[in-house]
Protein backbone atom coordinates (compact mmCIF):
# COMPACT_ATOMS: atom_id res chain seq x y z
CA UNK A 1 0.00 0.00 0.00
CA UNK A 2 2.44 2.19 0.83
CA UNK A 3 3.98 2.39 -2.60
CA UNK A 4 1.34 3.27 -3.94
CA UNK A 5 -1.47 6.00 -4.75
CA UNK A 6 -2.60 5.21 -1.18
CA UNK A 7 -5.74 7.66 -0.62
CA UNK A 8 -8.87 8.43 -2.19
CA UNK A 9 -7.91 11.87 -2.98
CA UNK A 10 -7.22 11.63 -6.92
CA UNK A 11 -3.75 10.03 -6.19
CA UNK A 12 -2.15 12.74 -4.65
CA UNK A 13 0.32 11.26 -2.51
CA UNK A 14 3.21 13.00 -0.28
CA UNK A 15 5.88 9.92 -0.08
CA UNK A 16 6.76 6.98 -2.25
CA UNK A 17 8.50 4.03 -0.33
CA UNK A 18 10.37 1.44 -2.24
CA UNK A 19 12.32 -0.35 0.00
CA UNK A 20 15.52 1.15 -0.36
CA UNK A 21 14.81 4.61 -1.10
CA UNK A 22 12.09 7.31 -0.06
CA UNK A 23 10.73 9.70 -2.64
CA UNK A 24 8.99 12.90 -1.08
CA UNK A 25 7.61 14.86 -3.43
CA UNK A 26 9.05 18.53 -2.93
CA UNK A 27 5.96 20.97 -1.34
CA UNK A 28 8.33 23.77 -1.71
CA UNK A 29 7.61 23.60 -5.13
CA UNK A 30 4.23 23.34 -5.41
CA UNK A 31 2.00 24.21 -6.89
CA UNK A 32 4.08 25.36 -10.04
CA UNK A 33 6.19 22.14 -10.42
CA UNK A 34 5.84 18.13 -9.33
CA UNK A 35 9.24 17.01 -8.61
CA UNK A 36 10.12 14.47 -6.48
CA UNK A 37 13.61 13.96 -3.85
CA UNK A 38 14.83 10.37 -3.27
CA UNK A 39 16.50 9.83 0.02
CA UNK A 40 18.69 6.78 0.63
CA UNK A 41 19.40 7.59 4.22
CA UNK A 42 18.50 9.11 6.86
CA UNK A 43 20.36 12.61 7.19
CA UNK A 44 18.92 13.19 3.55
CA UNK A 45 15.05 12.48 5.32
CA UNK A 46 16.18 14.41 7.87
CA UNK A 47 17.07 17.17 5.83
CA UNK A 48 13.54 17.42 3.49
CA UNK A 49 11.82 17.59 6.83
CA UNK A 50 14.09 20.24 8.43
CA UNK A 51 13.62 22.21 5.28
CA UNK A 52 9.75 21.15 4.61
CA UNK A 53 10.22 19.37 1.50
CA UNK A 54 7.91 17.38 3.48
CA UNK A 55 5.65 18.81 6.61
CA UNK A 56 2.37 18.26 8.26
CA UNK A 57 2.59 16.29 11.32
CA UNK A 58 1.54 12.40 10.63
CA UNK A 59 3.60 12.90 6.70
CA UNK A 60 7.03 14.27 9.02
CA UNK A 61 6.29 11.60 11.35
CA UNK A 62 5.93 8.46 8.46
CA UNK A 63 8.43 10.02 6.93
CA UNK A 64 11.12 9.74 10.24
CA UNK A 65 9.69 6.05 10.01
CA UNK A 66 10.68 5.50 6.66
CA UNK A 67 14.02 7.01 7.32
CA UNK A 68 15.17 4.70 10.41
CA UNK A 69 13.99 1.70 8.20
CA UNK A 70 16.35 3.33 5.47
CA UNK A 71 19.16 3.69 7.95
CA UNK A 72 18.68 -0.14 9.04
CA UNK A 73 18.94 -1.20 5.42
CA UNK A 74 22.14 0.66 4.37
CA UNK A 75 23.67 0.20 7.43
CA UNK A 76 27.40 -0.17 6.39
CA UNK A 77 29.55 -1.19 9.46
CA UNK A 78 30.06 -3.60 12.40
CA UNK A 79 28.41 -0.76 14.53
CA UNK A 80 25.00 -1.12 12.59
CA UNK A 81 23.28 -0.62 16.21
CA UNK A 82 25.32 2.67 16.63
CA UNK A 83 24.55 3.92 13.01
CA UNK A 84 20.22 2.93 13.76
CA UNK A 85 20.28 4.78 17.28
CA UNK A 86 22.45 8.02 15.49
CA UNK A 87 20.04 8.14 12.38
CA UNK A 88 17.03 8.06 15.26
CA UNK A 89 18.50 11.35 17.23
CA UNK A 90 19.09 13.37 13.91
CA UNK A 91 15.36 12.43 12.75
CA UNK A 92 14.04 13.91 16.46
CA UNK A 93 16.57 16.94 15.61
CA UNK A 94 14.57 17.84 12.64
CA UNK A 95 11.55 19.78 13.68
CA UNK A 96 10.45 20.73 17.80
CA UNK A 97 6.50 20.98 17.51
CA UNK A 98 4.90 18.35 15.68
CA UNK A 99 4.27 15.24 18.12
CA UNK A 100 3.98 12.94 15.74
CA UNK A 101 7.80 12.56 15.24
CA UNK A 102 9.04 11.70 18.11
CA UNK A 103 5.80 9.23 18.72
CA UNK A 104 7.01 7.89 15.47
CA UNK A 105 10.29 7.58 16.63
CA UNK A 106 9.80 6.28 19.73
CA UNK A 107 7.67 3.06 18.19
CA UNK A 108 10.50 2.59 15.57
CA UNK A 109 13.40 2.14 18.50
CA UNK A 110 11.28 -0.13 20.58
CA UNK A 111 10.57 -2.27 17.68
CA UNK A 112 14.55 -2.06 16.88
CA UNK A 113 15.77 -2.55 20.30
CA UNK A 114 13.73 -6.04 19.90
CA UNK A 115 15.79 -6.99 16.95
CA UNK A 116 18.68 -9.65 17.32
CA UNK A 117 20.75 -9.19 13.46
CA UNK A 118 20.94 -6.44 10.94
CA UNK A 119 18.75 -8.29 8.49
CA UNK A 120 15.82 -8.78 11.46
CA UNK A 121 16.37 -4.75 12.05
CA UNK A 122 16.23 -3.96 8.38
CA UNK A 123 12.99 -6.14 8.00
CA UNK A 124 11.22 -5.53 11.10
CA UNK A 125 11.72 -1.51 10.34
CA UNK A 126 10.47 -1.25 7.02
CA UNK A 127 7.66 -3.36 7.92
CA UNK A 128 6.70 -1.15 11.38
CA UNK A 129 7.46 2.06 8.77
CA UNK A 130 4.80 0.79 6.26
CA UNK A 131 2.56 0.12 9.11
CA UNK A 132 2.65 3.25 10.39
CA UNK A 133 1.61 4.43 7.05
CA UNK A 134 -0.51 1.91 6.26
CA UNK A 135 -2.36 3.10 10.28
CA UNK A 136 -2.32 7.14 9.52
CA UNK A 137 -4.45 6.77 6.78
CA UNK A 138 -7.11 3.78 8.48
CA UNK A 139 -6.82 7.02 10.79
CA UNK A 140 -7.82 9.81 8.32
CA UNK A 141 -10.91 7.59 7.00
CA UNK A 142 -12.30 6.98 10.58
CA UNK A 143 -11.87 10.62 11.77
CA UNK A 144 -13.97 11.38 8.96
CA UNK A 145 -16.90 9.29 10.08
CA UNK A 146 -16.72 10.57 14.08
CA UNK A 147 -16.41 14.18 12.76
CA UNK A 148 -19.66 14.13 10.78
CA UNK A 149 -21.03 13.06 13.51
CA UNK A 150 -20.10 15.69 15.63
CA UNK A 151 -21.43 18.29 13.19
CA UNK A 152 -24.40 16.36 12.57
CA UNK A 153 -25.99 18.80 9.38
CA UNK A 154 -28.76 17.55 7.27
CA UNK A 155 -28.03 20.13 4.56
CA UNK A 156 -24.81 21.68 2.70
CA UNK A 157 -22.39 24.38 4.11
CA UNK A 158 -19.60 25.87 4.29
CA UNK A 159 -16.49 25.93 6.46
CA UNK A 160 -13.27 27.26 6.33
CA UNK A 161 -10.20 25.90 7.11
CA UNK A 162 -6.53 26.61 7.59
CA UNK A 163 -2.70 25.59 6.37
CA UNK A 164 -2.72 22.13 4.58
CA UNK A 165 -4.07 18.95 6.28
CA UNK A 166 -4.60 16.89 3.31
CA UNK A 167 -3.22 13.96 1.68
CA UNK A 168 0.26 16.02 1.11
CA UNK A 169 0.27 16.61 5.19
CA UNK A 170 -0.49 12.84 5.86
CA UNK A 171 -0.29 9.22 4.76
CA UNK A 172 -3.27 9.93 2.81
CA UNK A 173 -6.58 11.32 2.88
CA UNK A 174 -5.79 13.97 5.70
CA UNK A 175 -7.06 15.02 8.73
CA UNK A 176 -9.53 18.41 8.74
CA UNK A 177 -9.32 17.93 4.68
CA UNK A 178 -10.12 14.28 5.05
CA UNK A 179 -13.58 15.88 6.90
CA UNK A 180 -13.93 18.05 4.00
CA UNK A 181 -13.80 15.66 1.37
CA UNK A 182 -16.12 13.32 3.36
CA UNK A 183 -18.73 16.15 3.15
CA UNK A 184 -17.75 16.29 -0.05
CA UNK A 185 -18.37 13.05 -1.30
CA UNK A 186 -21.87 13.09 1.13
CA UNK A 187 -22.78 16.17 -0.83
CA UNK A 188 -22.91 17.74 2.60
CA UNK A 189 -20.39 20.40 1.02
CA UNK A 190 -20.86 24.03 -0.03
CA UNK A 191 -17.63 25.50 -0.33
CA UNK A 192 -14.35 25.52 1.32
CA UNK A 193 -12.95 28.76 2.64
CA UNK A 194 -8.84 28.32 2.23
CA UNK A 195 -7.22 30.81 4.24
CA UNK A 196 -3.90 31.41 2.22
CA UNK A 197 -1.95 31.01 5.73
CA UNK A 198 1.00 32.99 5.38
CA UNK A 199 3.69 33.41 5.53
CA UNK A 200 4.69 29.65 3.91
CA UNK A 201 1.12 29.78 2.00
CA UNK A 202 -0.02 26.23 2.91
CA UNK A 203 -3.24 26.99 2.08
CA UNK A 204 -2.53 28.68 -1.29
CA UNK A 205 -0.18 26.38 -2.48
CA UNK A 206 -1.44 22.84 -0.84
CA UNK A 207 -4.77 23.58 0.29
CA UNK A 208 -6.30 24.90 -2.90
CA UNK A 209 -4.44 22.80 -5.10
CA UNK A 210 -5.25 19.61 -3.58
CA UNK A 211 -9.06 20.43 -3.39
CA UNK A 212 -8.68 21.75 -6.95
CA UNK A 213 -7.23 18.86 -8.46
CA UNK A 214 -10.00 17.09 -6.69
CA UNK A 215 -12.94 18.95 -7.82
CA UNK A 216 -14.27 20.12 -4.40
CA UNK A 217 -15.59 23.69 -4.49
CA UNK A 218 -12.61 26.27 -3.05
CA UNK A 219 -12.52 30.32 -2.09
CA UNK A 220 -9.28 31.00 -1.32
CA UNK A 221 -8.75 34.31 1.30
CA UNK A 222 -6.11 36.04 2.93
CA UNK A 223 -5.84 35.83 6.26
CA UNK A 224 -6.92 38.52 7.45
CA UNK A 225 -10.53 38.04 5.27
CA UNK A 226 -11.72 35.13 7.80
CA UNK A 227 -13.06 37.34 10.55
CA UNK A 228 -15.53 39.10 7.57
CA UNK A 229 -16.28 35.57 6.20
CA UNK A 230 -17.82 34.82 9.66
CA UNK A 231 -19.50 37.92 10.28
CA UNK A 232 -21.59 37.04 6.42
CA UNK A 233 -23.05 33.67 8.21
CA UNK A 234 -21.45 31.64 4.99
CA UNK A 235 -19.69 29.51 7.25
CA UNK A 236 -20.82 27.14 9.76
CA UNK A 237 -17.89 25.26 11.18
CA UNK A 238 -14.03 26.03 10.86
CA UNK A 239 -12.00 22.91 10.41
CA UNK A 240 -8.28 22.77 11.36
CA UNK A 241 -5.48 20.03 12.04
CA UNK A 242 -3.06 19.91 15.03
CA UNK A 243 0.47 19.52 15.50
CA UNK A 244 0.46 18.73 19.24
CA UNK A 245 -2.72 18.13 22.11
CA UNK A 246 -1.81 18.41 25.38
CA UNK A 247 -3.67 16.73 28.62
CA UNK A 248 -6.17 19.38 28.98
CA UNK A 249 -6.96 19.80 25.59
CA UNK A 250 -4.69 23.12 24.49
CA UNK A 251 -4.19 22.44 20.87
CA UNK A 252 -0.28 23.50 18.82
CA UNK A 253 -1.46 24.26 15.36
CA UNK A 254 -0.48 26.45 12.13
CA UNK A 255 0.12 29.95 13.14
CA UNK A 256 -3.29 31.46 12.93
CA UNK A 257 -5.11 28.72 14.44
CA UNK A 258 -5.78 30.59 17.36
CA UNK A 259 -6.55 33.59 16.03
CA UNK A 260 -9.83 31.30 14.25
CA UNK A 261 -10.65 30.10 17.53
CA UNK A 262 -11.09 33.30 19.11
CA UNK A 263 -13.08 34.76 15.69
CA UNK A 264 -15.29 31.15 15.80
CA UNK A 265 -16.29 31.68 19.70
CA UNK A 266 -17.14 35.44 18.95
CA UNK A 267 -19.54 34.78 15.64
CA UNK A 268 -21.00 31.62 17.23
CA UNK A 269 -19.14 29.21 14.55
CA UNK A 270 -18.19 25.50 15.61
CA UNK A 271 -14.59 25.17 16.11
CA UNK A 272 -13.58 21.71 15.46
CA UNK A 273 -9.65 20.22 15.46
CA UNK A 274 -9.14 17.13 13.72
CA UNK A 275 -6.38 14.64 14.30
CA UNK A 276 -4.98 11.19 14.94
CA UNK A 277 -4.07 9.59 18.65
CA UNK A 278 -0.47 9.59 17.56
CA UNK A 279 -0.71 13.69 17.51
CA UNK A 280 -1.91 13.71 21.25
CA UNK A 281 0.74 14.47 23.88
CA UNK A 282 -0.73 13.39 27.46
CA UNK A 283 2.93 14.19 28.97
CA UNK A 284 2.90 17.46 28.67
CA UNK A 285 -0.17 19.34 31.29
CA UNK A 286 -0.60 22.29 29.10
CA UNK A 287 -0.04 24.27 26.07
CA UNK A 288 2.42 26.38 27.52
CA UNK A 289 4.62 23.29 27.90
CA UNK A 290 4.63 23.21 23.74
CA UNK A 291 7.91 23.75 21.68
CA UNK A 292 6.92 26.45 19.06
CA UNK A 293 8.91 25.99 16.03
CA UNK A 294 10.11 29.74 15.23
CA UNK A 295 11.47 30.05 11.52
CA UNK A 296 13.92 32.15 9.52
CA UNK A 297 12.64 35.39 8.95
CA UNK A 298 13.63 35.48 5.34
CA UNK A 299 10.17 33.24 4.86
CA UNK A 300 8.09 36.87 6.18
CA UNK A 301 10.48 39.04 4.41
CA UNK A 302 10.81 37.06 0.84
CA UNK A 303 8.84 35.57 -1.23
CA UNK A 304 11.10 33.22 -3.60
CA UNK A 305 13.76 35.53 -3.46
CA UNK A 306 11.41 38.57 -4.03
CA UNK A 307 11.78 41.39 -1.13
CA UNK A 308 8.12 42.10 0.58
CA UNK A 309 10.11 44.25 3.58
CA UNK A 310 12.96 46.06 4.23
CA UNK A 311 15.95 44.45 3.83
CA UNK A 312 16.95 43.30 7.42
CA UNK A 313 13.74 44.19 9.13
CA UNK A 314 13.33 42.50 12.22
CA UNK A 315 10.94 39.57 12.28
CA UNK A 316 9.14 37.40 14.61
CA UNK A 317 8.07 34.01 12.69
CA UNK A 318 6.80 31.72 14.97
CA UNK A 319 5.24 28.49 12.73
CA UNK A 320 2.55 27.34 15.28
CA UNK A 321 0.27 29.09 17.96
CA UNK A 322 -1.37 27.46 21.07
CA UNK A 323 -5.52 27.46 21.30
CA UNK A 324 -6.57 27.09 24.30
CA UNK A 325 -8.95 23.81 25.00
CA UNK A 326 -11.95 26.25 25.97
CA UNK A 327 -12.06 27.59 22.73
CA UNK A 328 -12.66 24.27 21.04
CA UNK A 329 -16.05 22.50 20.63
CA UNK A 330 -14.65 19.50 19.78
CA UNK A 331 -11.02 17.23 19.24
CA UNK A 332 -11.50 14.40 16.68
CA UNK A 333 -9.38 11.14 16.51
CA UNK A 334 -9.74 8.13 15.59
CA UNK A 335 -10.75 6.76 18.81
CA UNK A 336 -13.45 8.35 18.95
CA UNK A 337 -14.11 12.59 19.49
CA UNK A 338 -13.56 14.70 22.80
CA UNK A 339 -16.05 17.40 23.06
CA UNK A 340 -15.40 20.58 25.17
CA UNK A 341 -12.41 19.23 25.87
CA UNK A 342 -10.83 19.59 29.19
CA UNK A 343 -8.27 17.04 31.36
CA UNK A 344 -10.84 14.90 32.37
CA UNK A 345 -12.43 14.59 28.68
CA UNK A 346 -9.14 13.73 27.30
CA UNK A 347 -8.41 11.16 29.85
CA UNK A 348 -11.39 9.49 29.51
CA UNK A 349 -10.25 8.62 25.73
CA UNK A 350 -6.48 8.55 26.30
CA UNK A 351 -5.55 7.74 29.85
O1 LIG B 1 4.67 23.84 9.23
P1 LIG B 1 3.78 22.75 8.71
O2 LIG B 1 3.32 22.96 7.31
O3 LIG B 1 4.37 21.39 8.96
O4 LIG B 1 2.48 22.85 9.63
C1 LIG B 1 1.41 22.00 9.37
C2 LIG B 1 0.25 22.23 10.26
O5 LIG B 1 0.26 23.06 11.14
C3 LIG B 1 -0.92 21.31 10.10
O6 LIG B 1 -2.12 21.95 10.38
C4 LIG B 1 -0.75 20.12 11.07
O7 LIG B 1 0.53 19.57 10.97
C5 LIG B 1 -1.74 19.06 10.79
S1 LIG B 1 -1.47 18.24 9.26
C6 LIG B 1 -2.59 16.99 9.15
Amino acid sequence: MANSTSSRSMGTVAMRWHGYRLELLDQRLLPGEEHWITSEDATGVAQCIADMVVRGAPAIGISAAYGVALAARHAGTDDWQGEVERAIDELARSRPTAVNLFWALERMGRVFGACQSLPEAAEQLAAEAVRIHEEDLAANLAMADHALEVMDIQAPMSVLTHCNTGALATGGYGTALGVIRRLHEKQLLERVYADETRPWLQGSRLTAWELTRDEIPVTLNADGAAAAILASGKVKWIVVGADRITANGDVANKIGTYNLAVLARYHSVGFMVVAPSSTVDMALASGAQIPIEEREGTEVREIRGIALAPAGVEVFNPVFDVTPASLIDAIVTEKGAVRNPDLAAMQALFA
